[in-house]
């Protein structure tokens, strides 16, 4: 298979005429970089940060030298940053895939009166996963145009050609994200069905005819039954794919030392994706633990082994209902999965199925069980990796909230970008929390570009710290009127910033690509990407993402550090579903108390623009002089013997949310995550 990320592909469907990502000035990247910095750091480590950019910065300096390297990159390929965000984002981390980096889409609850439904489902749903693979191979998707900020340009379409396509191997420095090649030999076209933590290859091609839902689901019927034969159960290989990066790509080097593993390897990586048909997972069905089935899988005991998590599309169809499709990130982001899915279920909705029973004789060939041929070695490495998923789903704190005060519709009745708004209450709801700000990620696309993916608007903007202080802190001593101004200052730098990233010009890709010229160059790494200030802006504790829907289903993803947050949101217009993440191993976070937060800054808010209805006065200078002497005395939070968030809060005027750790919740082992 050829690898892909190495390989910019020229014939990736929609991507002509697309202009190529641009390449920020130096001068506005360090400006930047500073100005978002600044109110994030001690004085001392701000002025340190000051010296060392100026340094990097000056004229004929080391900066200098690497934009120029990066100016004759741009030169040469479609886009100067993809190879190098890829490895950053994706292939170089280490990390589990399981909650730490895979996300996953939650449908609605399904009402599966008997087993049999469960399947019909199952068979439905991948039958609308091979007509929508029909369009991607005749290049036949229309072309998405961009909504929202600067709506109405063509997006690059490359993202879609990978969904059913790609692989992630593991490998012991780095993964790689390879792409099956059909133009040359065609590929067998297969999925590959996990059931009770077996694996079977069920052909979709059978003598050159795809099959149809009923053929799929007579299939379906022979694998479950096949999976419930006692006598032939295998170990539950796929566990070792939840296992951290370096070990699963050991455990695959053990398991490729026997043919038959080798075979059923070979069939994995090159199938269009995984069905993955659960048993049922508990008695709670509602949203947040159906997020967190889906994110884990429900460890060992249920269905953490039912699954392969280097294979980008996973569908999950539980019997209990509980269905929804886990994503391997690499190749494509979230808009392109929710994309897909919804497709899938409008097909689903707009196609009924009409079957009542699979056949009861089939020409069809059974389906092939894939065989594993395990050593006491591959034992003790299952053993290992069992252990570390069910550290990690109980390390994992999730919270999925359905915010019914209002929707988009409010906000955009106040003439403010509800992403902008909706940011700026997560910063809030973390202020209300922590009293402090910190490195926030929010997901911008840079799709309008070839080979675009994404980069950071950097919420935690000096407005939106001043917005929340105003809100918390000084919320008897400011004036509405101040409030709402306040609230537009931090919506304006919010927007202004999305604009920045949606076009190219944001931040963070360039200095990653400063970063990266320089290893490529075996220059010694600059000293501003040693500065601590820079491990500080790269610790994103609130990663945050907006994923809308026009279905009813909703994202979820974990925390990308230790101590923080994952907050995704879908914006509908009447309500706002919010997933937030948190590791219960962490004694400075808690889901449910960072929701109570973001509920009541929503509710402030909305309150505060009813009252002020809009009407902005004139800013007063002196209040944003007291503002800025605040934000300088409160950011002294980097200290080593950081308070908890209610006792930093005992002297604060407004009675902030406490978070309160139940004894239980911090009795959690460490998890893979270090
Ligand atoms: N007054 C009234 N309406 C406004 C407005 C204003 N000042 N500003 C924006 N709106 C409207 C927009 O026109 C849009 O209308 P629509 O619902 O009819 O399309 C709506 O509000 C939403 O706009 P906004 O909230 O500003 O957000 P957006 O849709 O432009 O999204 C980003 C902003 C950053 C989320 C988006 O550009 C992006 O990059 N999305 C991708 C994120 C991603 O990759 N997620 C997955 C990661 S895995």
């Amino acid at each position: 298979m050829p690898v892909l990320d190495r390989e910019p592909s020229k014939d990736s469907g929609g991507d002509d005429g697309l202009p190529k990502l641009p390449l920020p000035p130096l001068k506005d990247t360090l400006d930047t970089y500073l100005s978002c910095m600044k109110h994030l750091l001690t004085e001392e480590q701000f002025n340190k940060t000051k010296d060392t950019v100026k340094e990097f910065g000056a004229p004929g300096g080391v900066g200098d030298l690497l934009q120029s390297k990066l100016e004759e990159r741009r030169l040469k390929e479609a886009n100067w940053v993809y190879d190098f965000w890829l490895s950053d984002m994706y292939l170089n981390n280490r990390m589990a895939l399981p909650v730490n980096s895979s996300p996953a889409m939650v449908f609605p609850l399904q009402n599966f009166k008997a087993p049999i439904d469960s399947l019909r489902f199952a068979a439905h749903l991948l039958s609308g996963v091979l007509e929508y693979k029909t369009l991607l191979d005749a290049r036949a998707l229309p072309v998405d145009y961009a909504r929202g900020q600067l709506a109405g340009t063509p997006m690059c379409m490359e993202q879609y050609y990978r969904l059913f396509t790609s692989y992630r191997l593991p490998g012991p420095e780095r993964d790689t994200l390879v792409a099956q090649e059909s133009c040359v030999m065609p590929e067998p076209e297969h999925v590959i069905v996990a059931c009770k933590k077996q694996f079977f290859v069920l052909d979709v091609v059978i003598n050159f005819r795809r099959l149809n839902e009923r053929d799929l689901l007579t299939q379906l019927d022979k694998i479950v039954k096949m999976a419930d034969s006692g006598e032939e159960q295998l170990p539950p290989i796929g566990l070792l794919t939840s296992d951290g990066r370096t070990e699963w790509a050991e455990s695959r080097r053990v398991l490729m030392r026997e043919s038959t593993n080798r075979d059923s390897l070979d069939m994995i990586e090159r199938c269009l994706c995984l069905l993955c048909l659960d048993d049922a997972s508990g008695p709670e069905l509602s949203d947040t633990t159906r997020a967190m089935w889906m994110l884990h899988g429900g460890g060992v005991a249920k269905n953490g082994g039912n699954r392969w998590y280097d294979k980008p599309m996973q569908f999950v169809v539980g019997a209990d209902g509980c269905c929804g499709v886990v994503c391997e990130h690499s190749p494509f982001e979230g808009i392109v999965l929710v994309q897909c899915t919804e497709y899938l279920l409008k097909y689903m909705i707009g196609s009924p199925s009409k079957l009542l029973r699979a056949a009861s004789v089939s020409e069809l060939p059974a389906p092939r069980r894939l065989r594993w041929k395990c050593t006491p070695e591959v034992h003790k490495l299952l053993t290992s990796s069992a252990d570390k998923l069910q550290r990690l789903l109980r390390n994992l704190d999730m919270n999925v909230h359905k915010f019914e005060e209002h929707g988009k519709e409010f906000i955009k009745k106040q003439k403010i970008s509800p992403d902008a708004y909706i940011q700026v209450a997560i910063q809030l709801a973390y202020y209300r929390c922590h009293r402090r700000p910190v490195s926030t990620y929010e997901s911008a696309s840079i799709r309008r570009f070839q080979q675009g993916r994404v980069d950071n608007i950097r919420s935690a903007t000096p407005k939106a710290l001043a917005f929340a202080k105003a809100m918390t802190d000084g919320m008897q001593s400011t004036s509405d009127t101040e409030k709402m101004e306040m609230l537009r200052g931090a919506i304006a730098a919010q927007t202004n910033y999305t604009i920045r990233s949606i076009t190219g010009l944001a931040i963070d890709n360039h200095l990653l690509g400063l970063r990266e010229i320089a290893h490529e160059l075996r220059m010694e790494k600059p000293e501003i990407f040693k500065d601590e200030a820079y491990l500080i802006s790269n610790q994103f504790i609130l990663s945050t993402s907006q994923v809308p829907t026009t279905v009813e289903m909703f994202c979820c993803y974990g925390p990308v550090v230790p101590n923080g947050y994952g907050v995704c949101y879908n914006p509908q217009s009447d309500h706002i579903i919010f997933s937030v993440s948190s590791f219960r191993e962490s004694p400075q976070t808690c889901s449910a108390e960072f929701v109570k937060c973001l509920v009541q800054g929503l509710l402030d808010m909305r309150d505060l623009c009813n009252k002020c209805n809009c009407v902005s006065t004139p800013t007063k200078q002196r209040k944003e002089q007291t503002l800025e002497t605040h934000t300088q005395t409160e950011t002294n939070w980097q200290s080593k013997t950081q308070q908890r968030p209610c006792e930093s809060s005992k002297n604060q005027q407004a009675p902030p949310q406490v978070l309160v750790k139940k004894p239980d919740q911090t009795q959690v082992e460490a998890q893979t995550q270090t």
